[in-house]
């Protein structure tokens, strides 16, 4: 029966590394509160004009590259981003045409933290119905340009770090595949992780007043979005591995959205899966939301921790409220 497969993959980390020490001169926070809180010791912020169509670029050509396919190849791309280069249109558009491959399909999935999870469950679709044989999916962010580097944000900007990743999935009779994608969302929690302007639900949609507001910087109720986290992730975890008459147990490798590593190991200690069979990132790589899935499954591939056979989970959750998994068969 027809599926789609992992094909290749690719990610990029612009070069500026970014440490809690440099924060702390910017901001009143320390090194030992970042760490104890969220795990991370530095992530990545993009220097100059670079929006996430351009950290997707070598990203997408690295991913093209080990499926040993040319852009040419490609049915559609879908490019989960949270932070697009800009308002219209999407970042898909952007990269298509970097690709130099005009005329395919191309859309934007606005999911945040679990933008990946959903678009790879997309690609998934269109190539299980037979419409798509090859589809780049991409995760790619620039959220250091939109962080409030002073006190105020403090909260928020420590998290965030710049990268993108991209798999190329493809058509496949083969046992290597992906079997099942959970998808989850609940709009009425949407105030509690949201980045309220530029809005068109606001008159004008950017006023002097909403920037002294700092409503163009991302707000978000850290302790409320972590309950819900801790509480999300295990259950759509067990629920993609049952409903595929499958336990925790099974899982070869999990890789978790990369939101903080106190939740990567809150979600590991209730399923009973340990640093052996979790793959994180976040302490070189900050939060990179929708890209983070695409740099922890490249990274752990690389590092030769999943094999073929294995199943491998991707879960996440997110701003929306959004959760979701991936399971595949690798
Ligand atoms: O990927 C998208 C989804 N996002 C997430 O999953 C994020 C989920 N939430 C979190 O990761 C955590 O809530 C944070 C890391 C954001 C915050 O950690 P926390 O343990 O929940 O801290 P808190 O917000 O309860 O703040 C504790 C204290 C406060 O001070 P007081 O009121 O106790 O005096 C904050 O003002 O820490 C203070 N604080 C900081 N101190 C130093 C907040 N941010 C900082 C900071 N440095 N950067």
């Amino acid at each position: 029966m027809r599926g789609s497969r992992i094909a290749g993959l690719g990610s990029f980390l612009p070069e500026r590394v970014v440490t809690n020490h440099d924060l702390s001169q910017w901001m009143e926070t320390s090194d030992e509160w970042i760490q104890q809180r969220t795990g991370i010791r530095e992530r990545r912020w993009v220097q100059g004009d670079v929006g996430a169509s351009d950290l997707a670029l070598p990203a997408s050509q690295d991913a093209l590259t080990e499926a040993g396919l040319e852009a040419s190849d490609l049915d559609m791309i879908i490019f989960a981003t949270l932070s697009p280069d800009i308002g219209f249109p999407g970042s898909s558009c952007l990269l298509q045409a970097k690709l130099g491959v005009p005329g395919i399909a191309t859309l934007d999935i606005r999911n945040q933290c679990t933008g990946f999870v959903y678009a790879l469950s997309v690609a998934d679709q269109f190539i299980r119905s037979g419409a798509m044989k090859h589809i780049l999916v991409v995760g790619a962010e620039v959220h250091s340009t939109g962080l409030d580097i002073s006190t105020r944000g403090r909260d928020v900007t420590v998290i965030f770090g710049d990268g993108a990743g991209a798999a190329v999935v493809s058509a496949t009779d083969g046992d290597a595949r992906v079997l099942d994608s959970a998808l989850h969302a609940d709009g009425s929690q949407a105030e509690i992780l949201m980045l309220g302007a530029p809005a068109s639900g606001r008159n004008p949609r950017l006023s002097h007043e909403m920037l002294d507001a700092g409503l163009h910087y991302p707000s978000m109720k850290g302790s409320a979005v972590f309950k819900q986290a801790v509480r999300h992730f295990p259950a759509v975890i067990r629920e993609v591995m049952e409903r595929n008459a499958m336990s925790v147990d099974d899982i070869g490798m999990l890789i978790p959205h990369q939101a903080n590593l106190r939740i990567s190991e809150m979600v590991g200690k209730s399923l009973g899966i340990g640093p052996d069979r979790m793959h994180n990132t976040i302490q070189w790589t900050g939060n990179t939301t929708a890209a983070s899935i695409p740099i922890a499954l490249h990274e752990a591939v690389k590092a030769g921790r999943i094999q073929s056979g294995d199943h491998v989970v991707l879960a996440a959750f997110g701003a929306g409220l959004t959760w979701g998994a991936n399971l595949i068969r690798w």
